[in-house]
């Protein structure tokens, strides 16, 4: 299994002072930044577009920026992302008309491709495009809020995918998102995660480092199914 990666989704920081608080949070040890991008009618909530993510860039962010697209259609921002900075763009399949078509226009852009699916969508379109993904993306609750619940039929579905990727061979990562915190994160990395999102459980706090800290500490305890 790859190397654990913290993911802090940016929806649960102080967006009055938002390139302070990703600068601050990447000084306390996390890897990614978290960027949920809400259309409100994909999902019912409005965020933030790719002029945040330039802005965090000409602000100086170097770390992997992993854009979680919650919008429909997705292909006509995906290049205004690539454009804007992104690192890696994932997107809901049901969102796309042509899933395949738009890893690809991803891909062509420069970007990291990622597939997202919701608590009941099911795996089965990797079957047909896991060659052309470098993400997978589990949500732990269902789209469009920070602070929700975790939902724990989410682990069983991480050790599906993980199955999935180990067969594969190839070298994906397995994202977690929504309601994960010191908690529980070592039941979402036993179950097979290598990248964790938090938000209201690292910005809800007020020491950045000691959060992300227990994190890694609570993850490296447990390996994956009690290995
Ligand atoms: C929900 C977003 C998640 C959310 C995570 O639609 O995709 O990334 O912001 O927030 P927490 O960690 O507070 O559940
Ligand atoms: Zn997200």
């Amino acid at each position: 299994m790859q190397n654990l990666v913290i993911a802090p989704s940016i929806l649960a920081a102080d967006f009055a002072r938002l390139g302070e608080e990703v600068t601050r949070v990447l000084a306390a040890g996390a890897d990614w930044v978290h960027f949920d991008v809400m259309d409100n009618h994909y999902v019912p909530n409005l965020s933030f577009g790719p002029v945040v993510c330039e802005a965090l860039r000409r602000h100086g962010v170097e770390a992997p920026i992993d854009v979680h697209l919650m919008v429909r259609p997705v292909d006509r921002i995906v290049p205004d992302f690539a454009a804007a900075g992104a690192s890696l763009i994932s997107f809901h399949p049901e969102a796309s008309d042509h899933i395949d078509r738009t890893l690809q226009l991803i891909r062509d852009h420069g970007c990291r491709t990622g597939l997202v699916f919701n608590p009941a969508t099911p795996l089965d379109c990797l079957r047909y495009v896991i060659d052309k993904v470098d993400l997978i993306l589990l949500m732990s609750v269902n789209p469009g809020f920070g602070g929700q619940a975790f939902i724990p039929g989410t682990l069983d579905k991480l050790r599906e995918a993980r199955a999935l990727i180990d067969a594969s061979g190839r070298a994906i990562r397995l994202e977690v998102d929504g309601g994960v915190g010191p908690g529980n994160i070592a039941e979402v990395v036993a179950a097979g995660a290598d990248t964790v999102v938090a938000g209201s459980a690292i910005f809800g706090q007020p020491d950045y480092a000691d959060v992300i800290d227990r994190m890694r500490a609570r993850a490296a305890a447990h390996g994956r199914d009690g290995s």
